[in-house]
């Protein structure tokens, strides 16, 4: 197989101190090239004044790590500014929380083009080339407008929100259209695609072949849903070697047999976190004989802390955990255990079979790899029982799930008294049925599928690619 290089903004370097951060797109990415041996390149994570970017290369097990430094200026304009101040809450159906400025716009478009030039350099001609998510929407654009002719391949790890919202972004075909340069742009769920085509087909008037693939100028692009899947073998060891662990044993005996909940997801406003200890809060006034019976354990290491939204949403979350302690906590139990950090594979995967019920209840969320983490680890014989967001990707695999509206905060009580009482038989047959259809897709299936697909010939177009009318009109209008 051709050499596959991998892009992304975050790339996950081994560091000597084997430091963990909680992501998913590094999880699955670490994954991927554990078994391909390709390229991995992005940012280094490191900012520098203007002028004095490096480029570092590593080689470690058969993979190239390529990083480049960014200056503050392009970190901020990109990064803080418009990836995460207006894309990521936009395409997280968030506009009261998307600021503008044009000024981060350019800086994104001016960091893809940076992006292009530092890649251009390390590309052979039969690569194929993979770029992920939202930071880099217009590398594609920007590596054709330098001659790379190669397959490129596009996948969006968060959601795709229908056209109504996408609109809100201003001059969001400059941004969006760039989508329209790679050769197979793929999303988490049918839905996210529909969105997209929805946009191409509505919004930009885009003629297509068929509902999946659309003729952008002399440009064929193919959309497809390739949910992405976790390391399920691996996952499922590491819940086996629980008992052997001795943090996980730790915990355990600290709880005093009381029953845990558990919550693991990065500080981000995306994934519900004010609101679901709100609902924990409800099921404690609603059941008062769990009181003292149950602890909900929430590890949420901090993200993007320098965003504004980010910082103010963390205070909040504090003084929500702080009043329901206090209404509630005794001297000997606190209802909410509430820790800031990140944990190895192997202990969230201890503490996951150590929990009689997962919540994980995001407001919107790409997919959310927690939910089959959690999964996973459980043990067959005696498996806890996963609280899913229906507005998580992941609900679509995760029927078997108690799927809950997270905005609904007496439903998701409802649903975790449900979990706490529910009979063994049920929780197997359930557990067993999240198994079989997480097994049939892991991060190894949704690699290859995805590879596969982009390299599958796309089929002759019906006629010649020519720029028809009111699209072409749009496609000017994003150059
Ligand atoms: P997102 O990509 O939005 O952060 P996901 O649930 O899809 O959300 O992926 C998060 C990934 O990060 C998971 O693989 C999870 O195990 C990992 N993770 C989350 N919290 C932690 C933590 N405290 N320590 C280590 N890894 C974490
Ligand atoms: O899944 C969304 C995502 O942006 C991933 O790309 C990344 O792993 C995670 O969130 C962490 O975000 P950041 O790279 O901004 O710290």
């Amino acid at each position: 197989m051709a050499r596959v290089v991998v892009v992304s903004n975050r790339v996950a370097v081994p560091s000597s101190d084997g430091g963990v951060r909680a992501g998913g797109l590094e999880v699955v990415l670490r994954s991927f090239l554990k078994r391909n041996q390709g390229v991995w390149f992005g940012w280094s994570g490191r900012t520098v004044a203007k002028g004095e970017e490096k480029v570092r290369t590593v080689e470690q097990g058969g993979v190239t790590y390529i990083t480049t430094d960014l200056s503050r200026i392009d970190h901020q304009e990109y990064y803080n500014g418009f990836a995460n101040r207006m894309l990521w809450p936009i395409l997280h159906y968030r506009l009261d929380l998307a600021e503008f400025s044009s000024r981060d716009m350019a800086g994104y478009l001016r960091v893809n083009e940076l992006f292009a030039d530092r890649l251009k350099k390390f590309l052979k001609p039969d690569d194929i080339i993979w770029v992920h998510d939202y930071h880099l929407l217009p590398l594609a654009k920007a590596l054709r407008e330098r001659g790379v002719e190669n397959k490129i391949g596009f996948f969006l790890h968060i959601p795709f929100p229908p056209p109504e919202l996408l609109t809100c972004l201003p001059k969001h075909e400059r941004v969006i259209l760039g989508l329209c340069h790679y050769d197979l742009v793929g999303f988490q769920t049918d839905g996210d695609a529909d969105n997209f085509a929805h946009y191409l087909t509505k919004e930009c008037l885009m003629p297509s072949r068929d509902s999946r693939t659309f003729i952008a100028g002399t440009r064929m692009v193919r959309l497809g849903a390739f949910p992405v899947g976790i390391e399920m073998t691996e996952f499922e060891r590491l819940g086996r070697r629980t008992s052997r662990l001795a943090f996980a044993r730790e915990v355990v005996s600290s709880l005093a047999d009381r029953t845990m909940i558990i919550g693991v997801d990065r500080l981000d406003y995306s994934k519900g976190l004010g609101l679901r200890m709100r609902a924990f809060e409800h099921f404690l006034s609603e059941h008062p004989r769990w009181r003292g019976a149950v602890t909900y354990l929430q590890i949420t290491p901090r993200s993007r802390s320098d965003i504004r939204e980010y910082a103010e949403m963390e205070r909040r979350i504090s003084e929500t955990v702080g009043r329901v302690n206090g209404r509630y906590g005794e001297a000997s139990w606190t209802p909410i255990r509430y820790v800031n950090r990140p944990y190895s594979r192997s202990v969230l995967a201890g503490l996951y079979r150590s929990s009689r019920a997962a919540l994980v209840t995001p407001l919107r969320d790409g997919m959310n790899l927690v939910a089959k983490e959690y999964v996973a680890a459980q043990d067959a014989e005696d498996p806890g029982v996963l609280i899913l967001s229906r507005f998580a990707g992941a609900a679509v695999e995760c029927q078997a799930a108690l799927l809950v509206n997270p905005y609904d905060q007496e439903a998701v009580a409802a649903a975790i008294h449900e979990a706490l009482s529910m009979p063994l038989d049920e929780r197997r047959a359930r557990h067993g049925a999240l198994i079989k259809v997480l097994s049939e897709n892991d991060v190894k299936h949704w690699g290859e599928r995805f590879v596969t697909t982009l390299t599958q010939p796309a089929g002759a177009p019906s006629a010649p690619l020519q720029p028809i009318d009111n699209s072409a009109t749009y496609l000017a209008a994003a150059e």
